[in-house]
Formats: structure tokens, C-alpha cells, sequence
């Protein structure tokens, strides 16, 4: 029931708040209404009204396991088409979520990483090698390459070679583009939705080119004899305790998918606004290096040393709560409800959290909420704010499952490029988001010396 929910005064009958909404950039659009707004408002798009939840109070309450769970709706459930039962867009009633989820718990814990370490450090060496050739750098570009290249060879032994092309690769292209098909057909407006989502040949296509590279992989996999330790290997090799049964070669599929998609652009994304913001401000810059030089020298780093660079870590951690890369999350009622005291949900109703504006809530944040600086997540800043203030990888057991994961390899690479280069940002930039699935700042290049002193 969304009666006394605000909305955008001037709602229309048919195209509802449409007027002043661009389907380029609804997250932003979202942003700036709840601005507005406040904790809890609606926007009504021809014919469908969605319900945003940003407020700590609420959002505490969303977040409450034994009254909401994950809603599998609106863009991640148009994602189906492309992953599937993989662990992302499964339903929490699929059996093939916990099973899945069961076998590959083993493929993310801190042993995991420390297997992980030497791939995630020979691609950021192969970052390294390629701005040592040039003097400037696209940033959202190099660094997809880097996440990319990362979960390919640390997840399945694959490399996309992403470092000695111009081009995408015709796996990235295809599934770009087959993930803008899908969550385009959200759209209401047949013409739109044609005029974003492209072809429905060229997406079936884009679906068959995805599998025939998965497949690929995995029966290269399969005759190599030893499956291995990584996603794909226990994928291939665990069984269900009680039943014995393996994944479904189309569940593995679904997940290689998923975690090609789940585990690249998010991380370069939060990598790309580190950079933003620490170039940015000069004096932080400098804070964070001097941890480099102070913890790692002029070494390359072993696995024990990543995480010793904390102040690195929480100017990944700021530049994820200004910008959180997976931008929101949907909960659904487990049961008939109130939220707030005051909004009636039937079991099954959802509301969608966006999370920029969670993590810019002045009464978790303070009135600087909209200003960066990391030492919010110093320990003791930290434990005086409310628990569920912060959420770039979400809530309850479908939360991230790639979070260590993202954390090591963004670190690592983030200190990797301090420690060897200096930048100069073109002061002219002012930060532009683009919005797919995820967040990335747009048009965003820096300029490229290595340093004086390591030079
Ligand atoms: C789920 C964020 C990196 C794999 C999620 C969710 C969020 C998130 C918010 C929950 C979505 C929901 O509730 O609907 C992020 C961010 C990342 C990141 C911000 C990087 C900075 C990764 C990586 C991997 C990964 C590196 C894999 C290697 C997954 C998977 C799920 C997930 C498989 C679904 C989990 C489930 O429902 O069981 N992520 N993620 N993510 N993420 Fe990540």
C-alpha cells in the first residue's frame, strides 16, 4: 500500500513521474528525487510503481533476515535471460541457490584468496607493463581490463587476453550487450525499449557466442583431467553431501556467467572512483603512498602484505559508499508486515534500497555526509555508526559472495599503481557516472609518469 508515500509533485495519469526521468541514467534520477523526498518515496513509471527505501531506520528494518529476504524483480529478474539459476539471479525457492552456493563457499574463503594471490598480481604487473607504455590512460578502461582478466584466469583458468587488444573481446561485447537487452526490457515504451535494447537476432546471437565460450572453457577443463581448486574446478568436481549429485552442466554455465559478470565490473568501477577521488585530493594521495612505501617498499607484495595497507582500504571503502558500484538491492516481505509503524506490505511486497542514498544519510553520515574522506572507516568512527549504514555488497545470506575477493584484487592493484606511478588528473573533468549494470565514472583519464623515485 503506497498511500502517503511521497512522490514527485506533478505525477501525470498515464506516463506518471516519466517527465524528468532518462532512461540513461535512473539510478542518478532516483538520487537526486529521494534527495528530495527524503527516507522513503515512490516513482511511478508508466504503469509501474516502485518503492525506494533509503532512510537507516528503514533500511535496518529491510535488512532484518527473519521479516525480508532478497526480491528477485524489476532488473534482476530481466537478467534471468542471460544468467539464469546462477547464484544472482536465482529465487531463494530454487534449490539450485543453496546447492551452488554450498559447493562454491569453498572457492571464496581466505585460504581461496591466498591461491588467488599470484594470478591477481601477475595481471596487475601486465596493468603495470601497459601504462609503462603509454602517458595517459583511460581508467574505467584499464581497469575493467584488469577485473576482467582477474576472475577469467583466477576463477577458470581463461584468459581474455584483455591486455594485448585494442577491442573487447567478443565475449565482452556480446555480453555488454546482451545485459543492456535484458535489463531493457523493463522498459515500458515499446519504442524506447527498441531504440536502447537493440535487436532481438542480435541478442540471441550475443546468448549463443556467451555459451560457446563457457562451453569452451569447461571442456577444456574437463579433458585436462585435474578440475582444481578454483570456481570452475569445484564446480566441475564437488558433489551435494547428502545426494551426491554435481551441478547441472546449465547451472554452471548459468554461474560462470554470473560471476564473469558479477565478479569485473563492479571491482573496476570502485577502482575507477578510488582513483577519481584520490587524484582529486592531493593530500589524501599522499597518505595513502606513503602507507605503500612504508608497508610494501618497493617489493612487490606477498598475500600476508595486501591487507596490511589499511588506509588504501578505506579509500576503497569511501569511494564505495559515495558510489557504491552495485547501486541498490530489493527486499521482499516474508510475511504481512508494517514498515516504519507505519507502511503496510503483504508477504511478498518489495522495496528497493538505493544504496548511494543509505550511504549518504545524514543521521548515519553526519552533515558531511556528501564530503570524501576516509577516515570514516577508521575503527572507532565505524563502531559509533549504526550497524547497517553501509552496504556496497549487500545484505544476509545473498550477499556478495565475491566480497574478499573484490577486496584483495582492488587493493592490491590500487596499491600496485601508487607505489610505481605519479598522476596528473585533467583538472577540467568534472565526475560524469555512467550507468549500466553497474556504476563507472565516464570519461575519466589521467595522466601516467612513473615515479622519480622507483622509476
Ligand atoms: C551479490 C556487490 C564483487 C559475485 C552481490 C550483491 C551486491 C554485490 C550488492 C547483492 C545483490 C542483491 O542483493 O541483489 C559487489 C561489489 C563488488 C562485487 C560492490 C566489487 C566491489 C564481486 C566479485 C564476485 C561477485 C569479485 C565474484 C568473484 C557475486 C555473486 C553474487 C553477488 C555470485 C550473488 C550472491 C548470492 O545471491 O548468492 N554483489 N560485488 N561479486 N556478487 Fe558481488
Amino acid at each position: 500500500d503506497t498511500t502517503g508515500i511521497p512522490h514527485r509533485p506533478g505525477r501525470l495519469p498515464v506516463l506518471g513521474d516519466l517527465i524528468g526521468s532518462n532512461p540513461r541514467t535512473p539510478l542518478q534520477d532516483t538520487v537526486r528525487l529521494g534527495r528530495q523526498l527524503g527516507p522513503i518515496f515512490t516513482r511511478r513509471l508508466v504503469g509501474i510503481e516502485l518503492v525506494f527505501a533509503s532512510g537507516i531506520d528503514l533500511v535496518t528494518e529491510l535488512n532484518d533476515e527473519k521479516r525480508f529476504t532478497k526480491h528477485v524483480g524489476l532488473g534482476v529478474k530481466n537478467l534471468r535471460a542471460v544468467a539464469g539459476d546462477g547464484l544472482f539471479t536465482a529465487y531463494g525457492t530454487e534449490p539450485n541457490w543453496r546447492f551452488a552456493h554450498d559447493i562454491l563457499m569453498p572457492a571464496f574463503t581466505g585460504e581461496a584468496m591466498r591461491g588467488y594471490h599470484p594470478i591477481m598480481v601477475e595481471v596487475a604487473r601486465e596493468l603495470v607493463a601497459s601504462w609503462d607504455a603509454k602517458d595517459s590512460a583511460d581508467v574505467s578502461a584499464d581497469m575493467t581490463r584488469l577485473t576482467l582478466e582477474t576472475i577469467g584466469r583466477a576463477g577458470f583458468g581463461y584468459s581474455f587476453g584483455s591486455f594485448e587488444r585494442e577491442e573487447p573481446h567478443a565475449f565482452v561485447t556480446a555480453m555488454t550487450r546482451a545485459l543492456r537487452f535484458a535489463q531493457m526490457q523493463g522498459i515500458k515504451l515499446p519504442f524506447v525499449r527498441r531504440a536502447l535494447a537493440g535487436s532481438v537476432r542480435q541478442n540471441q546471437a550475443d546468448i549463443a557466442l556467451m555459451n560457446t565460450v563457457v562451453d569452451e572453457v569447461i571442456d577444456a577443463r574437463r579433458h585436462d583431467g585435474e578440475p582444481g581448486r578454483d570456481i570452475l574446478g569445484l564446480m566441475l568436481s564437488q558433489s551435494h553431501p547428502e545426494t551426491g549429485a554435481k551441478l547441472d552442466p546449465v547451472n554452471v554455465r548459468n554461474q560462470a556467467i554470473t560471476f564473469v559478470v558479477a565478479g569485473h565490473e563492479t571491482t573496476s568501477g570502485a577502482l575507477s572512483f578510488a582513483l577519481y577521488y584520490l587524484t582529486r585530493h592531493p593530500e589524501l594521495l599522499a597518505r595513502a603512498r606513503a602507507e605503500v612505501d612504508a608497508v610494501w617498499g618497493d617489493r612487490e607484495p606477498a598475500f600476508a602484505d595486501v591487507m596490511k595497507l589499511r588506509y588504501v582500504r578505506r579509500v576503497l571503502d569511501e569511494s564505495m559508499r559515495l558510489w557504491p558500484t552495485a547501486p541498490g538491492y530489493s527486499r521482499q516481505a516474508r510475511e504481512d508486515t508494517v514498515l516504519g509503524g507505519r507502511y503496510r506490505m503483504r508477504k511478498g511486497d518489495w522495496v528497493l534500497v538505493p544504496l548511494p542514498l543509505l550511504h549518504r544519510d545524514p543521521a548515519a553520515w553526519g552533515p558531511d555526509a556528501e564530503t570524501f574522506d576516509p577516515d570514516r572507516f577508521e575503527p572507532a568512527a565505524v563502531k559509533k555508526r549504526p550497524a547497517q549504514a553501509y552496504k556496497p555488497f549487500g545484505t544476509g545470506e545473498r550477499a556478495c559472495i565475491g566480497r574478499q575477493f573484490a577486496l584483495h584484487e582492488a587493493v592490491l592493484a590500487l596499491g600496485m599503481v601508487l607505489q610505481r606511478y605519479d598522476f596528473t588528473p585533467d583538472p577540467a573533468y568534472r565526475l560524469k557516472i555512467a550507468e549500466s549494470l553497474t556504476l563507472k565514472p565516464e570519461g575519466f583519464r589521467l595522466g601516467i609518469r612513473p615515479r622519480a623515485t622507483t622509476g
